[in-house]
């Protein structure tokens, strides 16, 4: 595939030591970019540009109504060269987002190869360190400019590239999680599902509010009855539960996590059991204090698998398995990253080379 390239005339180096990378702070010199114009019959051709300002006027669309989508994917570093996680599946859900935000889908084989061009030539950027990787944002926002309510016809699309290493400072350790019982991030017939910046505007003054008292993360309950679980801030939520992985099903509000769904077809492999179905808060709670739960951990591209130590529910912190990493997170942890790094052999077919 042609792709053309403008080259940075000011072209900066990837960060020497990746010990010290954290997340989503540090931008490749490019970026790769798409118009779209309904009038004109839809997607341009990609482009890589050198990254910089997106020349968006202060009407454009997306600055006012929100049609903004996007996605979060990584590349790994192996010794048998850059490895992308899924990406097909990212592209897919970011058609799924588009149309709930009645905004164009792309040809997802089209942008998986577009991406793989974008990558060999930022593949300086993808960080040598285990535990580190190319964080990839693609992002569609509407640049149309009107003020009247009314989906656009012109969009951008843009895929930023950012080498990234863990998400949470606690890195692989149990991390502390509020429960939110006074505002919802998403309700029924809502824009939950979809990867929408709204949802996560929304998310920010609990996780303001959280980050205050000491949590890393809120972890959201059901917007109706404000009694089930639903997922974290930034990542999907599994308890332990007599030994069986437990994640709340898709119900309408919860985004459907690929970390979530790799985690449950790594379960089957490994012979862990694992079920989706709605559990209660009082549940959780009930069952940390009485030892059938004994580990929980969120799962997430940016987060991968991140242990969850504690549940505070209403000012009560509940204590899971003495703070301490569980065994089944564990292993999920080492054959998820396993297959990421090319340590572990790829039996599903989720790594597509570069
Ligand atoms: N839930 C939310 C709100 C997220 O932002 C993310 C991160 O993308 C996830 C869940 C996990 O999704 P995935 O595993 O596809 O990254
Ligand atoms: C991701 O893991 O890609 C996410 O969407 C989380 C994000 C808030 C950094």
């Amino acid at each position: 595939m042609e792709i053309k390239l403008t080259e940075n005339q000011n072209p900066r180096h990837p960060p020497e030591d990746d010990s010290k990378l954290g997340f989503g702070n540090v931008f490749s010199n490019h970026m790769l970019i798409m118009e779209y114009d309904k009038d004109k019959g839809g997607w341009d051709p990609a482009e890589i540009k050198p990254y910089g300002q997106l020349g968006l006027e202060p009407a454009a669309a997306c600055l006012h109504y929100g049609q903004i989508v996007w996605e979060g994917m990584k590349c790994y570093r192996a010794k048998d060269g850059l490895r992308l996680f899924r990406p097909k599946e990212n592209f897919q859900r970011l058609n799924r987002s588009a149309e709930r935000m009645c905004m164009p889908s792309v040809d997802v084989e089209y942008m998986v190869g577009a991406l793989k061009e974008f990558l060999k030539i930022e593949k300086e950027w993808v960080p040598k360190l285990k535990g580190t990787s190319l964080y990839i944002r693609p992002c569609m926002v509407a640049h149309e400019t009107f003020l009247g309510l009314h989906k656009a016809d012109k969009y951008l699309l843009f895929i930023i590239l950012s080498p990234s290493g863990p998400y949470f400072k606690e890195g692989f350790n149990p991390i502390k999680i509020m429960v939110e019982d006074k505002y919802v991030r998403a309700a029924m017939g809502g824009t939950g599902e979809a990867k929408t910046a709204g949802n996560y505007a929304a998310s920010l003054k609990s996780a303001v509010e959280a980050k205050k008292k000491g949590f890393s993360q809120t972890l959201w309950l059901d917007s109706i009855e404000m009694k089930y679980v639903e997922e974290v801030g930034a990542m999907n939520i599994a308890f332990v539960i007599d030994n069986e992985v437990v994640t709340p099903e898709l119900d309408g509000t919860i985004l459907h996590g690929i970390t979530r769904k790799s985690v449950l077809e790594i379960c089957k492999k490994l012979g862990i059991k694992a079920s989706e179905r709605r559990i209660s808060i009082e549940e959780v709670i009930e069952r940390i204090e009485n030892k059938s739960l004994t580990e929980a951990f969120g799962m997430g591209t940016a987060a991968i698998i991140a242990p969850v130590g504690s549940i505070s529910y209403r000012d009560q912190e509940h204590i899971i398995n003495e703070f301490k990493v569980g065994l089944i997170a564990k292993q999920i942890y080492d054959e998820l990253i396993g297959i990421q790094y090319g340590e572990k052999e790829d039996i599903f077919n989720w790594i597509e080379m570069v």
